[in-house]
């Protein structure tokens, strides 16, 4: 049901101040949040865009431990970098705020303390590793070791990246701390948990009963959490960076990053509004929506929802649209592995083509399923769509103009059938636009505004003004008046999508600031009105261009940077006596079959010289089950067995992870008898 609401108040997700943004991240969160708070301001809608940096987390203490520097060194650099690639890129934040600010700390804490003081935590004991090196509770990330679904020696405490389960650190088989190095101990350790599961009947009646208009990617990853059944959530760490939890007795410990994080929306509200933030975050005539990544799913659906209700007064969001993710030229993207196209860089080479950005993000958006982004495509559509359909028009129409009317409006004459039907198909591409947009359906949306290009690239070719010329000014006239009233549609239409370049061409019209009613009104420009001189609007990008951004992404692919640590760190020496207890054997694979309902993992049937064996790995992804058939393989052949989605696994074939993450078959170079020992 549409309720009628007063305010809109529109988050984006608080990016990690530990590295820079890219292309994933403007596609996923930041810029659909703007188009759509761009189009609620046409409409002259009170509308908030709150974001700012996510400051707090392991990972920013990792890259601070890593370079030798404080947490806080950190996200004061990145903060720094990360709003300055915002502001280039017109994502028109109402604040870029900061978890580190005052503001934040009292916000949050206070947050806590309500929580705290009305009994909705439960306090447990749990037991925790710890290093007794360096005399520190070991977050999950500082843990590694083998994941015990898939055998991959360097899964950390709470993923495992080559088979994609999540773990809890004491899964790990041989645990290690990535501080040490040492065998950590567990030690007990008291935290504050969420009983997410007393809550569970009541999101369930909201999100899957009240919300099924949310897209499918979100209600369908709400849905599979709540039918596995929610489980309580610490709220609190033993880290030495974040807000100290408020209570007595918790010395040591912070706020979990997942709890401040979100309540940093609330933050950052009360620092732009200091009087009015409540009306935004407690009035049912507010319309709350989250913009965010797949990732972040149940931390917005589920986890912020519960710590609002429980608090009391506030509203919970009216939408989560979120977006999968967007992949660079077929692989993920990976900032540690440097396979990214950074925002700061991107403007280093593309000056001034900040747009041509927004449109190729928009148009490739990771709506409902994970797309890839690639220069060539990049390059195709600014060549074929920016500059062949948009610039081209409207080149055609100012030009024009001011060859044969000195720039200087025309009037219209009378109109004949085909004319009302053009300026007609303006109103309904406007409500196309429009209809998209309130659904967060962007790509659909910038497609329908491009069609009005698109209708008046038609319309030129069909009247054809150059010829016309020689014969009929008057009609010359109608035609280019109506060119022009498109062009001044297209200011408005596509100023969501394409700020910066919507702002210039309402330049060369001499357009004043114009609303969302404005669209769809054919008269737009006055008769009599004179034109600028225009510039182009696009230009072409060459294929040199392009080649150039491929290498320099090829390039990092072979500069792989040095891993950090925390990534394998070196494990203790072991005695020649415990490497003789591997048995690894050549084998051959006789059979590969994927595992049904698992994305990752494959079934082998594997002559070892010995027998007959069946090992499951988690190589999906990495090979074909045809070309696998055959080949000869390592096999840690005397592992113990273990038992993987109801199969029985018995041994474990070695790999080779590449700089990539790919994975790569550890095989003999020549042919040799199955059984024969690698040692
Ligand atoms: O995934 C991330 O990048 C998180 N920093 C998002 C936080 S969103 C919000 F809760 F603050
Ligand atoms: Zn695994």
């Amino acid at each position: 049901m549409s309720k009628n609401y007063k305010r809109h108040l529109i988050t984006a997700a608080l990016p990690y101040a530990n590295g820079p943004v890219h292309i994933g991240h403007l596609a996923g969160v930041y810029v659909p949040a703007d188009i759509y708070v761009r189009y609620l301001r046409l409409k002259g809608e009170d509308a908030v865009f709150i974001c700012g940096s996510d400051e707090h987390g392991v990972p920013i203490t990792i890259k601070a431990r890593h370079e030798k520097v404080s947490p806080k060194d950190i996200v004061d650099k990145y903060h720094t970098i990360i709003k300055k690639s915002f502001e280039d890129f017109g994502i028109s934040f109402s604040i870029y705020s900061r978890t580190t600010s005052p503001m934040h700390y009292q916000t949050a804490s206070d947050f806590f303390k309500t929580l705290y003081e009305r009994g909705e935590f439960n306090e447990s004991t749990t037991s925790q590793y710890y290093d007794e090196e360096v005399g520190q509770f070991l977050a999950d990330r500082y843990i590694t070791g083998t994941c015990p679904r898939c055998g991959n020696d360097s899964a950390y405490g709470d993923q495992c990246e080559q088979c994609g389960t999540s773990l809890n650190a004491t899964d790990l088989i041989n645990p290690r701390s990535a501080l040490s190095g040492s065998k950590p101990v567990m030690k007990e350790t008291l935290h504050w948990f969420l009983p997410l599961d007393k809550h569970e009947k009541d999101l369930r009646t909201w999100i899957l009963e009240e919300n099924k208009d949310w897209k499918p990617n979100v209600y369908g990853q709400c849905k599979s959490w709540l039918d596995s059944g929610l489980q309580p959530r610490a709220v609190s760490r033993d880290l030495d960076w974040g807000i100290p939890v408020p209570v007595k007795g918790a010395k040591g410990k912070v706020l979990y990053v997942w709890f401040d994080a979100p309540i940093g929306y609330i933050s950052a509200t009360r620092e732009l509004l200091p009087e009015d933030w409540e009306k935004y975050w407690k009035s049912e005539e507010t319309k709350l929506i989250h913009f965010i990544g797949k990732d972040n799913i149940v931390f917005h659906c589920i986890i912020f929802p519960v710590m609002l209700k429980v608090h009391g007064e506030y509203i919970l969001p009216d939408n989560v649209p979120a977006n999968e993710f967007l992949n660079l030229e077929g692989d993920k993207i990976s900032t540690s592995r440097n396979w990214a196209v950074w925002l700061h860089e991107y403007l280093e080479e593309f000056k001034d083509k900040q747009d041509v950005l927004r449109y190729v993000l928009c148009a490739t958006m990771p709506e409902t399923k994970d797309n890839d982004f690639t220069w060539k495509d990049f390059q195709a559509r600014n060549n074929n769509e920016l500059v062949a359909i948009l610039g081209n028009f409207v080149n055609r129409t100012l030009v024009l103009t001011h060859k044969y009317f000195d720039g200087r409006i025309p009037e219209r004459g009378v109109l004949n059938e085909y004319d009302k039907q053009t300026l007609e198909d303006i109103g309904k591409l406007k409500q196309a636009v429009e209809d998209n947009l309130e659904n967060f359906r962007f790509r659909d949306a910038l497609k329908a505004g491009m069609d009005l290009a698109r209708l008046g690239n038609k319309y030129l070719a069909d009247t054809e003004p150059w010829k016309l010329i020689k014969t009929d000014q008057e009609r010359v006239k109608t035609v280019l008046h109506i060119s022009l009233q498109i062009t001044a549609n297209l200011t408005v239409m596509l100023e969501p999508f394409l700020p910066f370049t919507t702002a210039k061409l309402a330049g060369y019209l001499n357009l004043g600031k114009l609303g969302w009613h404005d669209a769809g009104n054919t008269a737009l420009l006055k008769s009599g009105g004179i034109l600028k001189e225009p510039k182009l609007l696009f230009e072409k990008i060459e294929d040199d261009i392009i080649e150039k951004q491929l290498q320099k992404l090829h390039k990092t692919r072979e500069n792989k940077p040095v891993s950090e640590p925390v990534v394998t760190p070196p494990k203790s020496d072991i005695s020649y006596s415990d490497f003789l207890k591997m048995d690894i054997r050549i084998a051959t694979v006789l059979e590969a079959l994927r595992v049904p309902k698992t994305d990752k993992l494959m079934q082998l049937r594997i002559n070892t010289g010995m027998d007959e064996r069946t090992v499951i790995s988690g190589i999906t992804g990495y090979f074909k089950p045809e070309d696998l058939v055959g080949k000869q393989v390592c096999l840690l052949a005397n592992l113990e067995p273990r038992v993987i989605k109801g199969i029985s696994s018995h041994g474990m074939i070695l790999l080779a992870e590449d700089a990539d993450g790919r994975l790569i078959l550890v095989t003999p170079t020549e042919r040799v008898t199955n059984g024969s020992e690698v040692k």
